[in-house]
């Protein structure tokens, strides 16, 4: 090791690269984007951690060189592996232990220059937290819940859009010949992006996102009069966070009690209740369809893409965005700017402070340009 870190003094930088979180179409692009990059341009030296922090944690690395960096453009997944792992609080034995000390000696054992952290929301805030530990962290936003703040959008999302449009266009004709409701549950997290864009695109009639919390009445009233006017079908296309109206306010009550109580043992159980309450109220697909049948009397079946949204081949869309934020992200490391997001901004790409988007999430405002098309067009929004 000693040897090595010799030579590499001498010689070039040494950077690590890993994936976290649920995987997204475009991050072998990503990883070729960066890798290629520092190897024909600025004379790096590439290494991998496999399985997100756990696989830095563990050593577990995967050398990242010319052959290794080919072919894979096209590939859905990540090469190296992903997990939703935090490094301050990692399953270990069935207990949740803080291994921020020992990926930090990691770090400085493989001699990184840097490490770039792919992911999304969460994976940001992981990465912020070495930063705090003195190492020199550069990050990428990818996710299809397109949800991470301060970048105009995140590779997978377009991917993701384009599997659930087809799905949407796809339930039309069964719908249509059927004279049935077709709920589509798309994914997204809490946040609206992609249901909103597949709906729009795939022309669905009832979109409902979580930050636009929905009446029942209202959707059923929109689908009879669909039925008046002669149209015995209808696609309800819904996020896996929307929530109704009445549910959103029990949601605010406990979050505020829970804000208010000073108690531990009082707020840890307001906590459980509410994340309970949650675990009922929100994602139950099936109990929404039972009940707009009841209300419309007409036939309803649900379908639930999962995991269908993250999986295959990228877009040309993501390949782009992700090569363009991993060639970039190279160049930034080789100009020495760490503790930074590399976001898309227009046409181009602008290094985000991490301080600045950690704990903050991008959601869907309720006058975004993608709404108000819409309710122009006369979709239901709940
Ligand atoms: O964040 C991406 C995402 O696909 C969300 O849309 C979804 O809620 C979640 O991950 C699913 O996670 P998992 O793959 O762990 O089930």
């Amino acid at each position: 090791m000693v040897e090595k870190a010799k030579l590499k003094n001498q010689m070039s930088k040494f950077i690590g690269i890993l994936t976290a979180g649920g995987d997204s179409p475009g991050l072998n692009a990503a990883i070729r984007g960066i890798g290629k990059t520092a190897q024909g341009v600025y004379d790096m030296e590439v290494i991998g951690f496999r399985d997100g922090f756990r696989g830095l944690m563990e050593n577990r690395t995967i050398r990242l060189e010319g052959n290794t960096l080919s072919g894979i453009l096209t590939q859905g997944g990540t090469i190296l592996g992903t997990s939703r792992d935090k490094p301050h609080k990692m399953m270990i034995g069935g207990k949740k232990v803080d291994m921020t000390q020992v990926i930090v000696e990691n770090y400085y054992k493989h001699h990184l220059d840097a490490l770039v952290c792919i992911g999304g929301g969460g994976t940001q805030k992981n990465a912020f937290h070495l930063v705090e530990k003195g190492l020199n962290i550069i990050t990428l936003p990818k996710t299809i819940d397109n949800d991470v703040e301060g970048t105009d959008v995140t590779f997978g999302f377009d991917t993701a859009l384009s599997v659930a449009v087809e799905a949407i266009d796809r339930l039309h004709s069964t719908a249509h010949s059927h004279h049935r409701i077709i709920i589509v549950e798309i994914m997204g997290h809490n946040t609206g992006w992609l249901a909103l864009g597949a709906g729009v695109s795939g022309g669905a009639d009832v979109i409902l996102i979580p930050e636009i919390p929905y009446d029942i009445n209202i959707i059923a009233e929109s689908i009879l009069n669909r039925q008046r006017a002669g149209k015995h079908f209808s696609i309800v296309a819904i996020a896996e966070g929307a929530v109704s109206k009445e549910a959103h306010k029990k949601i605010e009550i406990l979050s505020n009690k829970i804000d208010k109580t000073k108690e531990d043992e009082e707020r840890k159980k307001l906590k459980s209740d509410l994340k309970t309450f949650k675990e009922n109220a929100i994602g139950n697909t099936m109990q929404l369809a039972k009940d707009l049948e009841k209300l419309t009397r007409v036939e309803s079946r649900v379908t639930i893409l999962g995991h269908l949204q993250r999986g295959g081949v990228p877009s040309a869309g993501d390949r782009l965005l992700a090569t363009r934020l991993g060639t970039a992200c190279t160049k930034l490391i080789s100009e020495g700017k760490f503790g930074i997001m590399v976001a898309a901004r227009g046409e181009g790409i602008e290094p985000v402070p991490l301080k600045d988007i950690v704990g903050k999430k991008k959601v869907v405002p309720v006058d975004h340009p993608w709404v108000e098309a819409a309710r122009n067009l006369g979709t239901c929004l709940g």
